[in-house]
């Protein structure tokens, strides 16, 4: 299923494959302690900033029975002593059974699948791909919609640089969606990105506004933050960073099966008194990244249930 047991994109799995890792994970949900990796190591080496990635697959190791290793930043590693990422990689592997890595530069973690003796989990590579986002996204649109085929899923806000967004579209290409881009001009989704729709027959409208009348027929409306760190210009960021907030008022056409996605963090594109709505579904998301973390850990370990 995976390059070399490594998870780098999102790209190499099959329907069937995405299929199977939803399964494990639903069994992952309903038993999430076993000991079954009380033998394995996990290195979690994050170069760039998380919350929930990092801790939930350090929380899905412990849960699984495996120990931990890792660092949060790069400053305190060998690194700045000038330590190469093929070196650093190569000695990690001399510990650990899987790695787990976070890194700023596009193609780090294609490239340490490549040299690694052991498997590598992308858990976001610069604004390219974040793979193990978009399996906890489709467990959480499975979950809620009951299926994957045929959905309205609206993408909203920084769909440049959203690695979850490029991820999740790719991943859909197996279950006839409808995609509605919603974007300022300065951060629409790339070319590249909608060439791949057009290869793989996938429908897609792009809209400029953002109001309840253009959402009232989403099954998933898909806000993302406008990431500041990927901004070489900071006066661009500031013109562009609160253009679409999403408020409850917004929700009131909203389909009774839609549901709010945000990989989080959020900044300031979901007001806060969306959170008591139904539709919010983001918290819930991030917990089932555990389940779908547990899968992941035991697929590329050869370890499914
Ligand atoms: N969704 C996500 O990747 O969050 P973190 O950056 O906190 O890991």
């Amino acid at each position: 299923m995976f390059t070399n047991r490594s998870l780098v994109s999102i790209a190499n799995l099959t329907r069937e494959d995405i299929m199977h890792l939803i399964h494990q994970a639903e069994q992952f949900e309903a038993q999430p302690n076993r000991t079954m990796l009380s033998d394995k190591v996990v290195a979690t080496l994050f170069f760039e900033p998380s919350t929930r990635t990092r801790l939930s697959f350090e929380t899905a190791a412990n849960r699984l029975g495996a120990r931990v290793i890792g660092f949060t930043d790069p400053k305190v590693t060998s690194s700045t002593k000038g330590e190469t990422l093929k070196d650093t990689i190569m000695m990690v592997s001399n510990y650990a059974d899987v790695i787990v890595m976070r890194h700023y530069l596009e193609g780090a973690a294609r490239y340490a699948a490549e040299i690694s003796p052991v498997p590598v989990i992308n858990a976001g590579d610069g604004a390219n791909q974040h793979p193990t986002q978009t399996l906890l996204d489709l467990y959480s649109i499975y979950k809620t919609q009951g299926s994957l085929d045929n959905l309205n899923i609206y993408l909203v806000g920084d769909l440049k640089y959203g690695r979850t967004v490029h991820s999740l579209l790719m991943a859909m290409r197996h279950f006839h969606p409808t995609f509605h881009f919603i974007a300022p001009r300065e951060l629409a989704m790339p070319d590249e990105y909608k060439l791949y729709c057009r290869q793989y027959h996938i429908s897609y409208v792009e809209h400029e506004d953002f109001n309840a009348g253009v959402i009232a027929d989403a099954d998933i409306l898909y806000m993302t933050r406008v990431q500041r760190e990927r901004f070489t210009d900071l006066m661009e960021y500031e013109r562009v960073k609160d253009v679409y907030i999403l408020r409850a008022q917004m929700l009131k056409e909203a389909k009774p099966n839609m549901k709010i996605l945000h990989p989080l963090p959020r900044v300031n594109e979901i007001a806060y008194d969306v959170d008591e709505d139904p539709h919010a579904y983001y918290f819930e998301q991030a917990r089932n990244g555990l389940y779908a973390r547990q899968a992941i850990i035991a697929h590329v370990l050869n370890m499914d249930l």
